[in-house]
């Protein structure tokens, strides 16, 4: 960990080994937030706070798997020992598996999807939530999909599930919370330009995916980034249990 030029929030981010939650991390740490990056897989955690601290910025890399409870509570007891609170929680972090109809499905990558995309949030919640009641507030932010306002065939029923319990997720705990002035939003991307894309799809599928969003491209993991911090700043101070939809109009609702 290095201590360069971090003086602002604690933030911590989940998933952010790579792609969207990395740029996220990237980002807060740019402006001088402190950021502690969890990822399941260690390298990755560790390449993005490398990152950061090459920047000249201060970041803490934590190997996690949010659906660990004992693995969860330990990443926090480490956050708080480290920088001494918790501002801003991120929940990106979530698995998927391939396109499979319902009826062959097998129960555990339903496990694996559901526990990785929603049983993560709660568990960082739970754990967090404690902290930001003792400091007066704090900004939660959770990852939706485009998938949780209608359904996502190429990833299936259990991601589609998931990403649309995230969204009833957020908004119970917008109002259990808000009088400990929490504030806890949705993000709901749409496809983005990142590494799972081309896990799951090919050339030709993504150009015809690309011809169905209204403003004609991909989100960039900046777009998320861009309104993940909007939600985690001042401006949104007004803002709680609501979904923000950052897909170029590819889910209107
Ligand atoms: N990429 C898209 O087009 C898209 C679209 C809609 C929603 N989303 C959502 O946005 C978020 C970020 O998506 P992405 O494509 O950047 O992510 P990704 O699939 O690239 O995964 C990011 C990181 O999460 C980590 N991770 C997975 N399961 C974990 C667990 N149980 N504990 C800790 N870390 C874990 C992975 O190791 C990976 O490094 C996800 O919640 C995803 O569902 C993405």
């Amino acid at each position: 960990m290095s201590n360069a030029t971090g003086s602002g929030r604690v933030v911590i981010v989940t998933g952010a080994g790579r792609a969207i939650a990395r740029q996220v991390a990237l980002d807060f740490a740019r402006e001088g937030d402190r950021v502690v990056v969890v990822d399941m897989i260690e390298e990755r955690a560790k390449r993005t706070a490398a990152e950061i601290e090459a920047a000249s910025g201060t970041a803490l890399a934590v190997a996690c798997d949010v659906r660990d409870e004992m693995a969860v509570r330990s990443m926090v007891e480490q956050t708080i020992r480290t920088f001494g609170r918790v501002d801003v929680l991120v929940n990106a972090a979530g698995g998927y598996t391939l396109g499979r109809v319902t009826h062959e499905l097998s129960s555990e990558d339903w496990d694996m999807v559901v526990d990785s995309n929603l049983k993560g949030i709660f568990l960082c919640c739970k754990h967090v939530i404690p902290h930001m009641m003792k400091a007066g507030g704090g900004r939660i932010i959770n990852f939706s999909s485009n998938a949780g306002r209608t359904s996502s065939p190429a990833l299936g029923v259990h991601y589609t599930a998931a990403k649309a319990g995230v969204l009833g997720l957020t908004r119970h705990l917008a109002r259990e919370y808000a009088a400990q002035h929490i504030l806890v939003n949705t993000i709901a991307p749409g496809p983005a330009l990142v590494e799972r894309n081309y896990e799951i799809m090919s050339a030709e599928g993504l150009e015809e995916l690309r011809k169905d969003i209204p403003l004609g491209r991909f989100a960039e993991p900046s777009d998320l980034s861009a309104a993940v911090r909007f939600l985690a700043g001042d401006g949104a101070r007004h803002i709680t249990g609501a979904t923000l939809d950052v897909n170029g109009g590819y889910v209107m609702v």
